[in-house]
């Protein structure tokens, strides 16, 4: 097929555990490990996790499969993919809705990314210049509360984690990606297993937060749990905005996809799941109130880190990676709109990425303000931040996931998608009654 096109052969990614990592490096980020315990905290623990387990297991892997045999059908950016899948097919150009609201999701996604992401960036430096050298949890939860009351602070950050991404995404996916990936994502997980140690063996509260993570408690699980932690599933592994149709188009053919399906899972999963186990028993441990909202991971870590021995590095160190590990995410988040950008309007990446940077920087500053209090604004009771937040993980990513599962079991012709995943014929089974039953 289309890896024996040599034009098209150039394009994919340089070996086949290339687009490994590079879905990993989309995985992970922080909807592991910042998000995931926050809003595990807020709605309550042990049952949150579980149905976030289940969506991920019933409906995550199979889209993550259906995303990635789309793209690598078209070998062209998610909207002109579609496009010319539906021209093919004799089906309504109205399909293309996905391509538009995946560019969409992803656009505003990143606008309250880049801020997080510069939170990161502030408490590495933070950390670094000794800040919070020995200050106990009281003082590091009052610095958090001066980052937030600062928008001159945020916004120096989030314009500095733009400025990066814009640099690494405009070199294009081999050059900006695929080395620094091979170090940074290990080097996050040895750096979490370190912390994992710490909470096991230092907190005394490693029990409990065992406990609140796993100890499934019904009564404390509210209706709107369940739409979160649905959202939370797709925005955990990147799916519903064809970020992974994006980076599909690069992958080899020989791949297979559902083995890379399964193992971004787990990774993605593992992670997770693990900074949930380092976060809970420190929180206990110091006195922080597990649902306190997006500050949690910044201000428990930073109150473990400024009392343990060489602290202030490992944090650093974190905190640098947590950074990267967000960069490796807002690079698939711009490549949708970037990708079309080039093919469609005859723009250099330079020039598109540049364009797309600066709308996003500019959506940014919305979440920026909705932090320091200088946009009082509220919609249907949220700030912008968490307006923006809930309209992409509750929306608009589980609505194009739906579409995509439909367009990938109901649309396509069976053979299309039977080649790319190359199943055996009761696992094929398998997965198209999932994305043809499930979803709708
Ligand atoms: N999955 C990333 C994280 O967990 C964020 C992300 C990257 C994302 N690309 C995406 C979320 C596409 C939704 C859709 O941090």
């Amino acid at each position: 097929m289309s890896g024996k096109n040599p034009a098209i052969a150039k394009k994919t990614w340089s070996n086949r555990w290339t687009f490994m990592l590079a879905a990993a490096g989309s995985a992970i980020g922080l909807g592991n490990i910042w998000k995931f315990p926050y809003i595990t905290g807020e709605y309550g623990g042990g049952a949150f996790v579980l149905i976030y387990l289940i969506c991920i297991a019933v409906m995550g892997i199979p889209l993550l499969m259906a995303e990635t045999a789309i793209g690598r059908n078209t070998r062209l950016s998610p909207l002109n993919g579609i496009k010319k899948l539906t021209g093919e097919l004799g089906v309504s150009r109205l399909w293309q809705v996905i391509g538009w609201m995946g560019m969409l999701s992803g656009f505003l996604i990143l606008s309250f990314y880049s801020v997080i992401a510069g939170w990161s960036l502030s408490y590495a430096w933070d950390l670094l210049t000794g800040v919070f050298h020995g200050m106990n949890p009281a003082r590091v939860s009052g610095e958090f509360s001066g980052l937030m009351a600062s928008a001159p602070r945020q916004i120096m950050w989030h314009t500095a984690f733009m400025l990066i991404t814009l640099f690494i995404t405009a070199r294009g996916i081999h050059k900006g990606l695929e080395k620094g990936l091979q170090v940074m994502m290990p080097a996050l997980f040895l750096l979490l297993l370190i912390m994992l140690g710490y909470s096991m063996l230092e907190t005394g509260q490693f029990m409990r937060g065992l406990d609140f993570m796993f100890s499934i408690d019904f009564s404390r699980l509210t209706a709107a749990a369940i739409p979160a932690a649905l959202g939370q599933a797709f925005f955990t592994l990147s799916l519903g905005m064809c970020a992974l149709m994006a980076y599909g188009a690069y992958m080899p053919s020989s791949n297979s996809i559902a083995r890379t399906a399964f193992s971004v899972a787990i990774l993605d999963t593992i992670m997770a799941v693990i900074s949930g186990l380092v976060v809970f028993p420190i929180v206990f441990a110091y006195g922080l109130e597990p649902g306190s909202g997006p500050g949690l991971l910044f201000v428990s870590l930073t109150a473990a880190f400024a009392n343990m021995p060489m602290g202030e590095w490992f944090g650093f160190l974190f905190f640098v990676l947590v950074g990267l590990a967000a960069l490796s995410s807002a690079i698939s988040l711009v490549e949708p709109v970037v990708a079309w950008m080039t093919e469609r309007v005859n723009i250099s990446r330079t020039m598109a990425t540049v364009l797309v940077s600066v709308a996003v920087w500019l959506v940014g500053l919305g979440t920026v303000f909705s932090f320091s209090g200088d946009f009082e604004v509220r919609f249907f009771d949220k700030n912008f931040f968490e307006l923006v937040d809930f309209l992409t993980s509750s929306i608009l990513l589980p609505l194009g996931g739906m579409l995509i599962a439909i367009f990938a079991g109901w649309i396509m012709k069976r053979s299309m998608i039977m080649n790319e995943l190359a199943l055996s014929i009761g696992l094929f089974n398998l997965w198209r009654a999932m994305t043809r039953q499930l979803f709708p």
